[in-house]
C-alpha cells in the first residue's frame, strides 16, 4: 500500500478517488502497431534530435549535473512526487551531523534552530510563494499543517456552516477537511470539477455563499497537472467573505506564485517534490499578515507559545508566524531543502517555469506522435498557460506496464485508475531524458 503521494513504491495502487475516465483529446487511431525501437522508428530519432538541441540550447541544463546521479536509472519521470537528492545533500548532512549538532550541540538551538522555521519559511516565501517575510513556517507534515491552518480558518468564521472542498483533491485534504467540518460542527460539501481543467472561477462564484466559512483547493491539480487561477478564484471567493486555503505540493517549484499579489489567505505546501527536501521532508503553511493574530490553531505547544521557556501554566500564542508552531521543529528534516533553495535563486523561478514549458511542451509532442497512435490519451491541458509541472497520459495496460518500466530503470508513477504521469522537475530533468522516457513507454507498450 502506498501511504503517500511522494512514495510510490507499490505499482498497485489503491487510491481511492479515480480520476474521471472520461476527458481525453486523443482518439486512438491505430490498435495494432508495428514494434518500436527508438532507433527504427523516425518519429521517435527525430525527438530524439531535437531534445538534443533544447539540452544545448538549455540556459540552465547545467543544474541537472547538480543532482546525485542514480545508478541504474536512465529517466527520473518522478521528480513531481519525490524530488532527487542533490550531489551535495549527503555531504550537507554530514556537516550538519559533524558541526551544527555535533560541535555547537544543545548551543545551535540558541545559534538558529529555534529561528529556522521561520528564517527557512520566509526564504520558501520569497524565493517561490511571491510572500513578504513573517507568513511562512516550516513545520510539521502538509497533512497536519493542512489541520492546523484549516482549523484556524474555520474558527474565523463563526456563523457560517461550510467547509467547500473540490471533489477531486488529494485525498489528505478531504479527510482533513472531513474531519476539521465533523469538530467544528460544519457541513463538507464537494463542488465538482473537470477531470482535465480543475475548477474555474466562475464555478467557484456560484457555489460559494454566505454559509460558507473556507474553501479548500488544489493549486496544481495532482492528477491532470491543470494549474487553477489562483487569483480569479480567491477573488470570487472574498466576494462572498469566503477564506481560502490553497494546496501547493504541486506547483511549489515549479511555477511562479503570488501568494501576496493574489490575496490568499492560507496556503500549505510540501517540500519533498520540487523542492527536493527529501522523503518526510517538513511542510511549509502561510497565513496572511492580516489573519495571524486573529487566526488560533488548534495545536497547542510550547514551541507556539509567547514565551516558550517562560514554563507558564496556561498556553498564550506567540505573535505572528511562530504561533503555527507546535512541538520541537524538524530541524534534520530542513536540512536538504535548503541546497535547492540556493539553486532556484540561481536559476530564478522564472527561468524554471520556461524549461518547465519547455520540457512539457515537447512531451506533448512526443505523446503525439509516439503515444496516440497506441490509443494514448492526454489527461492535461495542452494550453501552456493552463499545465503545471507533469503530464498525466492515460491507457488501460498502463499499471502493468508502470512495473516493467521501473524494472528497467525507467521510473515514471501511475496514478489510479489508468494514468502515467510524467513529472518533469525542471533543474533536474533534461529534454533527452524526457523523450527517452516516453519511447520506452511506447516500447512497453508495443
Ligand atoms: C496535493 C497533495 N497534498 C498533500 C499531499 C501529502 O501530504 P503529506 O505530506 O502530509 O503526506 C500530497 C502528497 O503527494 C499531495 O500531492
Amino acid at each position: 500500500m502506498t501511504p503517500t503521494d511522494q512514495t510510490p513504491t507499490d505499482p498497485t495502487p489503491t487510491d481511492p478517488t479515480p480520476t474521471d475516465p472520461t476527458p481525453t483529446d486523443q482518439t486512438p487511431t491505430d490498435p495494432t502497431p508495428a514494434p518500436l525501437t527508438p532507433r527504427a522508428h523516425p518519429a521517435a530519432a527525430e525527438l530524439l534530435a531535437r531534445a538534443a538541441e533544447l539540452d544545448r540550447a538549455d540556459p540552465l541544463a547545467a543544474y541537472v549535473d547538480r543532482f546525485a546521479p542514480a545508478d541504474g536509472v536512465s529517466a527520473y519521470l518522478d521528480g513531481n512526487s519525490l524530488g532527487r537528492p542533490l550531489r551535495d545533500t549527503a555531504e550537507r548532512l554530514a556537516t550538519f551531523v559533524r558541526e551544527d549538532w555535533g560541535t555547537r550541540l544543545i548551543r545551535s538551538w540558541d545559534e538558529q534552530w529555534m529561528e529556522l522555521p521561520l528564517t527557512l519559511g520566509d526564504r520558501i516565501g520569497e524565493l517561490t510563494l511571491g510572500a513578504a517575510p513573517g507568513q511562512t513556517v516550516v513545520a510539521d507534515s502538509t497533512t497536519v499543517m493542512l489541520f492546523k491552518l484549516m482549523s484556524a480558518a474555520v474558527s474565523l468564521q463563526p456563523g457560517r456552516s461550510e467547509i467547500l472542498i473540490e471533489a477531486a483533491n488529494f485525498p489528505t485534504d478531504r479527510f482533513v477537511a472531513e474531519g476539521v467540518a465533523a469538530a467544528h460542527g460544519l457541513e463538507l460539501r464537494r463542488l465538482p470539477s473537470n477531470a482535465l481543467t480543475g475548477v474555474s472561477a466562475a464555478e467557484v462564484a456560484e457555489a460559494v455563499s454566505e454559509r460558507t466559512a473556507l474553501l479548500v483547493l488544489n493549486h496544481i491539480d495532482y492528477r491532470s497537472g491543470a494549474i487553477a487561477d489562483m487569483r480569479a478564484i480567491t477573488a470570487a471567493a472574498h466576494e462572498r467573505g469566503v477564506l481560502v486555503l490553497w494546496d501547493l505540493c504541486h506547483s511549489v517549484g515549479a511555477i511562479p506564485i503570488e501568494l501576496d499579489a493574489c490575496g490568499v489567505d492560507f496556503a500549505v505546501g510540501c517540500t519533498y517534490k520540487y523542492l527536493n527536501g527529501g522523503p518526510g521532508a517538513p511542510a511549509f503553511g502561510y497565513v496572511a499578515a492580516a489573519l495571524q493574530d486573529r487566526a488560533e490553531q488548534p495545536v497547542w505547544g510550547w514551541m507556539g507559545a509567547g514565551d516558550v521557556f517562560g514554563m507558564r501554566d496556561a498556553y498564550a500564542p506567540a505573535t505572528g508566524m511562530r504561533r503555527f508552531l507546535s512541538g520541537t521543529p524538524p530541524v534534520l528534516g530542513m536540512v536538504p531543502m535548503q541546497g535547492m533553495l540556493d539553486l532556484i535563486e540561481g536559476a530564478g523561478i522564472v527561468g524554471i517555469r520556461a524549461k518547465s514549458l519547455s520540457l512539457t511542451g515537447l512531451a506533448l509532442e512526443a505523446v503525439d506522435a509516439l503515444l496516440a497512435p497506441l490509443g494514448v490519451s492526454l489527461l492535461t491541458p495542452r494550453a501552456p498557460e493552463q499545465r503545471g509541472g507533469h503530464v498525466t497520459v492515460g491507457h488501460p495496460r498502463f499499471q502493468a506496464i508502470v512495473q516493467e518500466l521501473w524494472q528497467i530503470g525507467v521510473i515514471p508513477d501511475f496514478r489510479h485508475p489508468d494514468g502515467i504521469r510524467i513529472g518533469l522537475s525542471p533543474l533536474s530533468t533534461s529534454h533527452s531524458e524526457t523523450v527517452h522516457g516516453i519511447i520506452a513507454i511506447r516500447d512497453a507498450l508495443s
